[in-house]
């Protein structure tokens, strides 16, 4: 049976950096309160769309991994802010892409939908049915981010990564590399503590927009405790499923939702820090494009050698929660590297920023 290995990588982030002494001037917060409480420093902030990040992102996977898009199987973009929801953003990046012999499906799974991905992906190379598939994770947040509400616009940043993963079997993938093992789970009864309902087809056409449907709600320390345990239990399921233990892991590449959530969750875990990847710092909550974005600026740091053992593990709205076993494969550095940027702006990040003050928190 083939493995499903990751062959490229690759992370698109916007220009424009929302700091935390430019959400001091927003909102009643602090720098020194989001540093301690939640490792950020920065976030990004798009003046594309997403699928204009997944794009980008993807185009520097395939490049990386030496794939044509006109040879991938299929195309899968995990978002929770899809730039429409027909045609899907994974249907968009086909046409861009020229991946004319490639099937193409969104999916959601808030902040797991990598997780979930890169499941759906593994067992569809496994069975035989795809030898080459893109797998792109893209969020625009901002878009739901109502920047006076300290307790949730701190977290959040825009951006997307990307991976292609390759049926093993050809020297570019190494002995024994691929996937190991995945566990994947949801608990519908708590999905009250992340809530975003506006864009779905709840109520009739005639609804007017209703700011209070359009933001994000959560739970903060609800859903923090959740994604603890939710992350220890998946990740170590995962684990046992492949036969091994924390012991045998290289490097934990975690959703990067908190600072704090990956440090409990990987302690349990027993797993210590220095086999822990974060970049949080400096790019927030970008849901499901957190993971792929993490594992391109691992590679990227050396953090990953040929042959490591890492573990991808996500919670998210849902709530969801999925890990992944993988077996790194014999390369570590990129075949090649696609030149294309996003268009630049002369905006400034208050200048994006505007409709949603406009529209969330309106002055008087
Ligand atoms: N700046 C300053 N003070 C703040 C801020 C802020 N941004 N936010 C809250 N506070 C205050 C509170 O009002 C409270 O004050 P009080 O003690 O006077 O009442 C105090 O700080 C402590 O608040 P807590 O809510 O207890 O802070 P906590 O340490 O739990 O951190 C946080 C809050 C960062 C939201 C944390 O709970 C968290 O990260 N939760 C997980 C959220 C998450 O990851 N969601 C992602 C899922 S979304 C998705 O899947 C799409």
């Amino acid at each position: 049976m083939p493995r499903a290995v990751i062959t490229g990588w690759g992370k698109c982030v916007p220009p424009l950096r929302l700091t935390n002494a430019d959400l001091e001037q927003l909102c009643d917060t602090s720098d020194e309160w989001i540093v301690e409480r939640t490792g950020i420093s920065e976030r990004r902030i798009s003046h594309v769309e997403a699928t204009d990040l997944a794009e980008l992102a993807g185009r520097r996977a395939l490049a990386c991994a030496g794939v044509d898009a006109a040879d991938l199987d299929l195309i899968v973009v995990a978002s929770c802010t899809p730039e429409i929801l027909c045609p899907t953003m994974a249907a968009m990046l086909e046409e861009r892409l020229g991946a004319a012999n490639a099937a193409a499906f969104d999916l959601n799974a808030a902040c797991s939908g990598f997780a979930y991905s890169t499941s759906v992906v593994t067992g569809m190379i496994e069975s035989g049915f795809a030898r080459k598939v893109l797998v792109v994770g893209a969020e625009k947040l901002r878009f739901i981010m109502d920047y006076r509400d300290r307790s949730t616009c701190i977290l959040f940043g825009d951006g997307a990564g990307a991976a292609v993963f390759e049926a093993s079997g050809s020297d570019e993938c190494g002995d024994g590399a691929g996937v190991l093992s995945v566990d994947l789970g949801a608990d519908g009864d708590q999905g009250k503590t992340m809530v975003w309902t506006h864009m779905g087809s709840k109520g009739d056409p005639s609804r007017t927009i209703d700011p209070d449907d359009a933001r994000l709600h959560f739970e903060g320390q609800a859903v923090f405790k959740i994604a603890v345990q939710g992350i220890a239990g998946s990740a170590s399921r995962a684990l046992e499923r492949a036969g091994l233990t924390a012991d045998d892991v290289d490097l934990v590449v975690p959703h990067q939702a908190n600072a704090r959530i990956i440090e409990s969750a990987t302690r349990r875990l027993r797993i210590d820090p220095d086999r822990v990847f974060t970049n949080i710092a400096h790019h927030g909550n970008t849901a499901a494009a957190s993971i792929p974005m993490a594992l391109h600026d691992a590679l990227d740091e050396g953090r990953i050698s040929p042959g490591d053992l890492v573990v991808l593990t996500a919670f998210g709205g849902g709530v969801t929660w999925g890990s992944v076993v993988l077996r790194w494969g014999d390369r570590v550095e990129p075949l090649g590297a696609y030149e294309g940027e996003l268009p630049p702006t002369d905006a400034t990040v208050f200048d994006l920023l505007q409709p949603n003050l406009d529209f969330f928190a309106p002055e008087g």
